[in-house]
């Protein structure tokens, strides 16, 4: 199978690399356009990328056309490829925002498409990617579009619907935890630690609360319990954070997220 991404910058970059890692794709070829040269010399040289001259090439060359570029390019992109594309290829799109109708209006009648919301925890094959797709799509093409981003992590198929709160929880909340990990360091800072320890305390904490979470069967109102000990420190801390809102700043943050999300 041939795999084209046109536009190879953090997304592409950490997928291909998550493609090339799982050596599932040794027997495939993956090409690859970028408006800059740079990326795409450099995935060349790390990956095997082969480089096409124009996001047309690409077309031309691939079972698979992966759009990787920001969403305010897109339309430029398909009115240059839109035409050019045929029913036996696969289109998978990661563009926040856009749904696979926008798309449909930009391809012929019947060139499946499959929409792709994945995370930037990518770069570390740790992202939660959501499926759907368009109704030209079947499962051989949601099939490829999982092989591809099971390789950075897990796959959800969800509701087209569901987009908009997907990439907030699944997504956008990835910047409310390095917000919580800058804060916690500081607080080490404050307690006396230096701040290179304290931001290791604090994102190893972090990764170790969320392994606990997604290994455990209990609810994580139980497993916070287990440790908030009768007259104890940590349920001090618990009852502070509840009565400065902590909880409803969260989701009241997720839903701005999703709010702006339906305007685009
Ligand atoms: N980053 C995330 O966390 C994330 C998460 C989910 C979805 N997404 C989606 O993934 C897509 C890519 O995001 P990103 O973060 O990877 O952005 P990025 O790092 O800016 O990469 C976009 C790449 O597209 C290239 N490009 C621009 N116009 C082009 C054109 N006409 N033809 C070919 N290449 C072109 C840019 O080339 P230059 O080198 O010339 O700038 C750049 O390398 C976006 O649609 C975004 O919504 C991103």
């Amino acid at each position: 199978m041939k795999y084209g991404f046109i536009g190879l910058g953090n997304m592409a970059g950490a997928i291909i690399s998550g493609m090339a890692a799982s050596g599932k794709f040794k027997n495939d070829n993956i090409y690859g356009y970028n408006r800059s040269e740079g990326k795409t010399n450099a995935l060349r040289d790390r990956h095997g990328l082969i480089p096409c001259k124009s996001a047309a090439e690409l077309v031309s060359k691939c079972d698979v056309i992966v759009l990787a570029v920001k969403p305010q390019v897109m339309p430029s992109l398909l009115e240059d490829i839109g035409a050019l594309i045929k029913k036996e290829q696969t289109v998978i799109t990661i563009a926040a925002g856009k749904g696979c109708e926008w798309y449909d209006s930009y391809l012929a009648e019947d060139v499946p498409l499959v929409r792709v919301m994945p995370n930037i925890n990518a770069k570390v094959k740790a992202a939660v990617s959501a499926i759907c797709a368009n109704s030209a799509a079947g499962d051989e093409e949601i099939k490829i579009a999982d092989g591809i981003f099971s390789t950075v992590g897990k796959v959800y198929h969800i509701e087209e619907n569901m987009f908009p709160a997907f990439s907030a929880i699944g997504g956008a909340s990835g910047a409310f935890v390095l917000m919580y990990i800058d804060a916690l360091s500081e607080a080490g800072v404050r307690a006396g630690f230096a701040r290179p320890l304290a931001e290791e305390l604090a994102t190893a904490t972090v990764i170790g609360s969320g392994l606990l979470a997604m290994e455990s069967d209990e609810h994580p109102v139980a497993l916070m319990n287990r440790v908030c000990s009768p007259a104890g420190t940590t349920i001090e801390g618990v009852c502070k954070l509840r009565e400065l809102g902590f909880e409803s700043a969260v989701q009241q943050g997720i839903q701005a997220i999703i709010d702006k999300d339906r305007l685009l």
